[in-house]
Order: C-alpha cells, then structure tokens, then sequence
C-alpha cells in the first residue's frame, strides 16, 4: 500500500473515532438533562390517566405578593416565577389578576360537584378535572383575569401572556386544537409552570405538556 493511502486510511480512522467520541458525549449531555427533567417537581404530569392522592399537598405553599385582588397560595418557584411576570405585565401597561391558583383536592371536589350539578356532565368532563386530577392541587397552576377585559382571550392582557408567558417558565396548558392529546377544551386563562427550559421548547414547537413529556421519557428509556 502506498504512503499516501495508508496516510489517508489513518485520517479516516482518526475521523470516525472522533465522531464516535463526540456522538457518546451529546447522547450523555440528553440523558444528563433529562433524568434531571424527570425528577424534577415542576415537571409532574398531572391529567385525566395521572392522578395525586387525596392527601397530598405541595410543602413549599407560599401566598402571592403581587398581581392578586384576592388571597391565593401557590408553589414558591412558581409564585416567583408569576411575580416576574406580573411586573413586567405592569410596566406594559397591562392589568391582570389570579381567579384560581393552589386548590386542594377538597376544594376541588366542592368545585367539581357545584359544576356537575349546575351545567352537567358533558360539561365538567371538559373544563372541570376530577379531584385528585386537577393541575391546581399541585401549586403550580394559575387561572388569569383581565382586569380590563371580561373576556380573557379578548384581552390585550392573553395576548401578552401567549407571546410571553415562556420566558417565565409558563405554558398554556390547555390549547384549541389539542383537546385530544390533553382531554380538556381550550382554557386559555389556565397556565402551568414547568421551568424556562420545558416551556420554551413547549411554546416554540406549539406542543402539549403531554407530548413534550412522552419526548422527555423516550430520551430517557
Ligand atoms: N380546569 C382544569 C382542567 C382543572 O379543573 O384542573
Ligand atoms: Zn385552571
């Protein structure tokens, strides 16, 4: 073989071992964030096939400050989170307020069986969860009022809150278009902290928390 092939066979050999060594590495860098992901408590899937049990409550509950007519509770990541948020929404000029946030799973069982019993089951199967199904009992969802606008997603204040909300580490939960995936109609009032990095790729690829956690497992396994 002459020197000239036998040089070429070594680069290529040097080349293959070099890919190899950078292919290993950014396949441990996924699983490191992953399992890291998984683990984490923002990113908990609660919906209609996960349920919390009946005496769970998150043990970090903490009053919000800020952008709240009434009192409400909420996970502390999440009520700093929503204080970020609801500051720079101020500085905008716009004018919101929390109707919901931290409900226990009796709170939710009251509000479950007052719908039931108001507007039917048909009704409460898609706005209503369950208790022990619902996203509020873990403190880490919101439900929003426009304090300029009754209909929220008629307000400048949606607008603002759909365009921005991930860079807060929020997502809307429930959107038109996913009831299939998600089992609930569009709420679009209704967000969920999930961190900066989940909500981020959740809003720039326009998926559900569902198929953003599927993926995250799929890595993982
Ligand atoms: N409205 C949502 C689905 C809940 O009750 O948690
Ligand atoms: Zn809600």
């Amino acid at each position: 073989m002459s020197r000239k092939k036998i040089k070429f066979k070594v680069l290529f050999v040097i080349l293959i071992m070099f890919l190899i060594i950078i292919l290993v590495y950014i396949d441990k860098e996924n699983h490191n964030i992953n399992i890291n992901v998984v683990n984490d408590y923002k990113y908990i899937l609660v919906n209609k096939k996960n349920k919390l049990s009946s005496d769970f409550i998150p043990d970090n509950l903490v009053e919000v400050k800020h952008c709240s007519i009434d009192k409400f509770y909420l996970e502390e990541e999440t009520a700093n989170a929503y204080e970020e948020m609801c500051l720079d929404l101020i500085n905008e000029g716009l004018n919101i307020s929390i109707t919901s946030a931290y409900r226990s799973y009796e709170e939710q069982k009251d509000l479950y069986l007052t719908y039931l019993k108001l507007y039917g089951k048909s009704y409460v199967d898609k706005y209503v969860a369950v208790p022990g199904h619902s996203e509020h009992q873990t403190g880490l969802a919101i439900d929003l009022e426009s304090l300029e606008c009754d209909i929220f997603r008629n307000s400048k204040e949606y607008l603002w809150v759909r365009e921005n909300a991930h860079n807060y580490g929020f997502i809307i939960r429930y959107q038109k278009g996913k009831e299939n995936i998600t089992g609930y109609s569009a709420e679009e009032w209704h967000i969920r902290y999930v961190g900066k990095k989940a909500a981020e790729y959740i809003y720039k690829n326009n998926i559900t928390f569902e198929e953003y956690y599927d993926f995250v497992f799929k890595i993982v396994d």
